[in-house]
């Protein structure tokens, strides 16, 4: 995704009023990583921050009072609907591609990265960490969570080999979670060694399966639209 391309998921309104699963999600690893972030000082980055909510109801308050927190989106209209609703005097939003060239005011600012359910849109994901490993300052802590692998993204795949479809997903795979993609058979593995040859120092790295119940067809369609890139 580049920022020309717009797509259902630069719907802010609509992703901060479904997206229960990555509310569910980001509260519940905010939750079990808040002693370190409690201990964060200074300057706190959260990349793919879309509307912000998650940012500013879960991840600014285990923070300390005096830290400033950016959050960082792609999208100018995620971005615009952040700092509408979801800014305070020391949480900002900042248009930030963690896939592209890092702005140089930026490099090495940062004493910590989170990011939430944003990594898997990237298709490089190797580039994306090292432009954390810049963001930060030395000694600075990232907490990210990302799929490694999702079913929608399959359901994609196989809409993509529809004749009836193909049409609207011919650059499906831009769009597969890197691992996914790489059919990766130790994710983990694969993940800890692209991170230490990256110069990281891995406190702990977890794969996770979960799972989500949609009460409905209907509740279903709703949340998926406004992160369907097609
Ligand atoms: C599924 S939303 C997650 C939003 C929020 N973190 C949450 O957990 O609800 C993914 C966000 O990542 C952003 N994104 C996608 N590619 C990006 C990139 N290359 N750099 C920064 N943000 C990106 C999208 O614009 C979108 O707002």
């Amino acid at each position: 995704m580049n920022n020309d391309q717009r797509c259902a998921m630069e719907m802010p309104e609509e992703y901060a009023k479904t997206n229960l699963l990555s509310r569910r999600d980001g509260q519940d690893i905010i939750e079990e990583f808040s002693s370190e972030l409690s201990k964060v000082q200074g300057k706190c980055l959260d990349i793919g921050s879309g509307p912000g909510n998650i940012t500013k109801d879960f991840l600014f308050p285990v923070l300390p009072h005096d830290i400033e927190l950016v959050g960082a989106d792609i999208s100018q209209v995620m971005v615009n609907y952040a700092r509408k609703n979801n800014s305070n005097e020391r949480l900002s939003y900042i248009i930030l591609d963690i896939e592209g060239k890092m702005p140089s005011e930026q490099i090495g600012q940062y004493d910590c990265v989170t990011s939430f359910y944003c990594l898997h849109w990237i298709y490089d994901l190797s580039r994306a960490f090292e432009n954390i490993f810049k963001l930060l300052r030395p000694n600075g802590k990232a907490l990210v969570t990302f799929f490694g692998f999702h079913g929608m993204f399959e359901a994609f795949i196989r809409l993509s080999q529809n004749p009836r479809y193909e049409f609207y997903l011919q650059d499906v795979h831009r769009y597969v979670p890197y691992f996914q993609r790489e059919k990766s058979k130790n994710m983990r593995a694969s993940l800890r060694k692209m991170l230490e040859d990256i110069g990281f120092e891995i406190l702990h790295c977890s794969k996770r399966e979960k799972s989500f119940q949609y009460n409905s067809q209907q509740n279903l369609k709703i949340q998926i639209l406004p992160v369907n890139p097609f």
